[in-house]
């Protein structure tokens, strides 16, 4: 007795399928007209389960996609934040959570010591935004700096920022953990102006923003860049403790970590 022979769709609907690029309709569509004729589909319903087939792998295949362009450093999701230890107010974190301010293009300003949750709130926020559907964009502020300065070497410091905003939420990480020189402040500035009431920032520094004044060589882009930030925006200070030194000492006591 020989094998049954595995299902093949006409050559022509696959080289159809192929153009359209419906790979998904391509792998499934043999197995799938069999079981219909064998089981008596309406033929709407075979058009529904591999319209949908297709539109689930799309939109796997978009949100990996997204994940990948997003270059978080590590990966961070709202289900690990442990709410309790940070000092952020509930209906804060629910709000942000709730990523309606992505929609109102508003930002998010996170003030607070070392290894208070900042990064991981960035991240976990615009993980969620990713999985939302946004296009996000995770990067520090020296890698941004970087990023507009080399711009400025060939001119196109215009263009980099219109392609960084083409994201929905650029979150910028680490803000005056190195100084800036007075081209990289106006560069910074330059980026936030441009994003104002256009796209979502979301932000992360050590330094209170009367301090700004510090890193950023030029007072008056401080205050004019924290104008902007800051006009449509949720600020959040994290205080406390740093949760890597609790991990570390409850650890070295052997307790379990928890904070
Ligand atoms: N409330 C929390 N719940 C769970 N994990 C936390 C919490 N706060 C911080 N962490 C974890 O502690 C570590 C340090 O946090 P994070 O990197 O967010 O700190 P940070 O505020 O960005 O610090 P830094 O200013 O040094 O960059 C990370 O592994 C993070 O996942
Ligand atoms: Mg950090």
């Amino acid at each position: 007795m020989s094998a049954a022979k595995a299902p093949t769709l006409d050559a022509d609907l696959t080289a159809g399928l192929r153009r359209l690029k419906l790979a998904t309709i391509r792998q499934l569509a043999p197995e799938l007209l069999l079981v219909a004729k064998t089981q008596r589909w309406a033929p709407e319903e075979v058009l529904r389960a591999l319209v949908e087939a297709e539109i689930t792998a799309r939109d796997d295949s978009n949100a990996r996609a997204r994940l990948k362009a997003a270059t978080f450093p590590v990966l961070k999701t709202i289900d690990e934040f442990d709410l309790a230890a940070s000092s952020i107010p509930a209906p804060t974190w629910a709000y942000l959570s709730s990523l309606e301010w992505i929609h109102a293009t508003e930002n998010l300003a996170l003030i607070g010591p070392a290894g208070t949750g900042k990064s991981h709130t960035l991240i976990a926020l615009g993980h969620a935004a990713v999985t939302a559907g946004h296009k996000v964009k995770y990067l520090t502020a020296a890698d941004l700096v970087e990023t507009l300065y080399r711009g400025l070497a060939d001119n196109t410091v215009g263009k980099v920022i219109e392609t960084l905003l083409r994201n929905d939420l650029v979150l910028v990480d680490e803000i005056g953990f190195a100084p800036l020189d007075d081209t990289g402040a106006q560069l910074l500035f330059r980026f936030v102006a441009a994003a104002y009431e256009r796209r979502s920032l979301g932000v992360a520094s050590h330094h209170s923003f009367e301090d700004w004044g510090r890193f950023l060589p030029e007072h008056t882009t401080a205050v004019s860049m924290l104008d902007r930030l800051l006009h449509h925006a949720t600020t959040v200070v994290t205080n406390g403790q740093s949760y890597r030194m609790l991990q570390a000492r409850q650890r070295a006591e052997g307790a379990p970590l928890t904070p």
